[in-house]
């Protein structure tokens, strides 16, 4: 089973909601770049300050600051074994500083690419439901993957909230912004020969099975 795997995917397209159900499965790491964003915008941090702006606006946070902050996650000892990086790469000199991080660090090669589909209408009606937990970025929707109690996280009973960056107009930013940015390394993982190819628009566990056996055969 794959080691070392990249989530792929528009904003809303499920990579969140899948990369927790795998890492538990898979007992590897759920690495998420805007989880880490948020946590130290949370912690008032420099790093949190200076990546809300960006944020914000729908936009990427420069390639310097993303890329040390995930090199100094996945350089953890928990790593050892493999990752799940859900939001990381997102460009190009992103998805080639991970190479030489994976490489430096002797832990091998990106090894499977999940890329979740999903069409732009479906994507913003997911964003814009979307419900997320304040203590560790569990997440529900209010229509399609309901919380038991309205406001309140099943897994740790924190409160439910909106994320600033759900709204239609942020939305619309991030999808352009993906289209230009991230969309370009679908190609660079499938001629690597590791992208697997999964269709979004469907449940949430038909999804999983779908990644799962995807998986499987690598
Ligand atoms: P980030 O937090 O990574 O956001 P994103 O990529 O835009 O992804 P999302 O979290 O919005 O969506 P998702 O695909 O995880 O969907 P989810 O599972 O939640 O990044 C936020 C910002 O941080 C970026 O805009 C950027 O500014 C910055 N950033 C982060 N990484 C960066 C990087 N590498 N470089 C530079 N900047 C970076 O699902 C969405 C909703 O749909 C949920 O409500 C869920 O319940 C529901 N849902 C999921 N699956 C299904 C299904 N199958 N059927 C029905 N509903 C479903």
């Amino acid at each position: 089973m794959a080691k070392q795997i990249v989530m792929l995917g528009p904003p809303g397209a499920g990579k969140g909601t899948q990369a927790k159900m795998l890492s538990e499965k898979l007992s590897v790491p759920h690495v998420s770049s805007g989880y880490i964003f948020r946590e130290n915008l949370r912690e008032q941090t420099e790093l949190g300050k200076h990546a809300d702006v960006y944020i914000n606006r729908g936009e990427l946070v420069p390639d310097d600051v993303t890329i040390a902050m995930i090199r100094e996650r996945i350089s953890r000892p928990d790593c050892d074994e493999g990752v799940l990086l859900d939001g990381f790469p997102r460009t190009a000199p992103q998805a080639e500083a991970l190479d030489e991080m994976l490489s430096d660090l002797n832990k091998g090669q990106v090894d499977a690419v999940p890329c979740i589909t999903v069409p732009d209408e479906v994507l913003i009606e997911r964003l814009t439901g979307r419900r997320t937990c304040r203590a560790q970025g569990h997440v529900f929707h209010i229509a399609f993957n309901p919380p038991k109690e309205a406001g309140k996280c099943d897994y740790d009973g924190s409160e439910l909230y909106q994320r600033e960056d759900d709204t239609v107009e942020t939305v619309t930013n991030r999808i352009r912004v993906y289209l230009k940015q991230t969309q370009p390394l679908i190609d660079y993982y499938q001629q690597r020969g590791v992208l697997l190819e999964v269709a979004g628009d469907q449940s949430i566990d038909a999804v999983f099975d779908e990644i799962m056996s995807a998986l499987s055969g690598v």
